[in-house]
């Protein structure tokens, strides 16, 4: 672990780290060393609810281990209180950076104060938070889940371009989360004036697969015309799959599914015709995020928003693209 600098001298190296105005050399940053040293990154992860998560998870960890850098890893099981809690050990420990994929967007003001002021940068990966004050993290590096949903939008239209009405199920991830708050304006930004389009039921299934088809057999019951399926990840229109051929129909005839993320089981189900389209969600974060710490730790500027590659795929793209999958 980099040598922790105290008191004044970590509020103003911090205060540089945060505004992107150290150039570098020593500190600005909360550490003494300027990348000398042994770097310590504390990272809380989200939980392990989908494949998209641990492919993250396995790609982060993957490219520390490569770097050289130690990792100090927590896994949050879907609550916010244990992020806080494992942020908060970070901070005793005095790791060198802080990493952590935020659960929901609220209520992380006072812990990343707490962060600042013990002079630890924070980088935000895959999920934002709402905080008023950008200076309370360095950086943020992940989608933009406003432009998936956007996209998942795109492709409803122009589907159903012919038809006259389309009776539309919503699998909401997690409640409060970023993926979920921004998968659901970003469809509701293309579809939302067109009154052809009716969101008849939104619920969440937690980003887990067993929660979307729980919510699709509810679905199912209470909604006898089902047009399509939006699922805000693969993992529970996985699940709404089991749900439709449990209740004798086929998915991707009978009921369309468009979903994001484009893991490994959801492009077999895209290239098999049981999902209609997938928007991508990237889980290969762990790259960028060694160089954003890299750089923080040597007091260079970091890019406040750092957004990752994204395309969408249909179902002679998946058939293409699967056998070179890596998540
Ligand atoms: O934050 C990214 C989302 O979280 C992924 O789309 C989903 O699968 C995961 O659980």
């Amino acid at each position: 672990m980099i040598k922790k600098i105290t008191g004044v001298a970590a509020t103003a190296a911090m205060l540089i780290a945060l505004t992107g105005c150290a150039a570098g050399g020593d500190g600005g940053n909360g550490t003494d060393g300027g990348g000398d040293g042994d770097i310590v990154v504390g990272f809380s992860q989200v939980g392990a609810e989908s494949g998209w998560r641990t492919a993250n998870t396995i790609d982060v960890k993957a490219a520390f281990e490569e770097a050289g850098i130690e990792l100090k890893f927590s896994d949050a099981q879907q609550k916010q209180e244990n992020q806080i809690k494992a942020i908060r050990s970070y901070i005793q420990q005095q790791v060198d950076v802080i990493a952590f994929s935020p659960v929901v967007e609220s209520g992380w003001d006072t812990v990343l104060k707490e962060a600042k002021d013990a002079g630890i940068p924070v980088v935000l990966t895959d999920r934002a938070v709402d905080s008023a004050d950008t200076s309370l993290y360095v950086s943020f590096l992940g989608s933009d889940f406003i432009v998936e949903g956007e996209r998942a939008g795109e492709w409803v239209k122009t589907e159903y371009a012919d038809a006259d009405k389309v009776n539309i199920v919503e699998l909401q991830g997690t409640t409060g989360a970023a993926p979920a708050n921004d998968r659901a304006e970003g469809l509701r930004n293309v579809i939302g004036d067109d009154p052809k389009f009716d969101i008849i039921a939104s619920q969440t299934g937690d980003f887990t697969r067993a929660g979307g088809k729980q919510v699709m057999e509810a679905f199912l019951k209470s909604n006898p015309d089902i047009d399509l399926v939006y699922s805000h990840n693969d993992d529970m229109g996985l699940g709404a799959i089991e749900a439709i051929e449990a209740a004798g129909m086929v998915p991707g005839v009978d009921i369309k599914i468009v979903t994001v993320d484009a893991v490994k089981d959801g492009m077999q189900a895209l290239a098999d015709g049981k999902i209609n389209f997938i928007v991508e969600c990237s889980p290969l974060l762990g790259a960028q995020l060694v160089d954003v710490v890299k750089k923080v730790v040597a007091g260079e500027t970091v890019e406040k928003r750092i957004l990752t590659d994204e395309t969408t795929f249909t179902q002679e793209q998946a058939i293409e693209a699967l056998p070179d999958r890596k998540y």
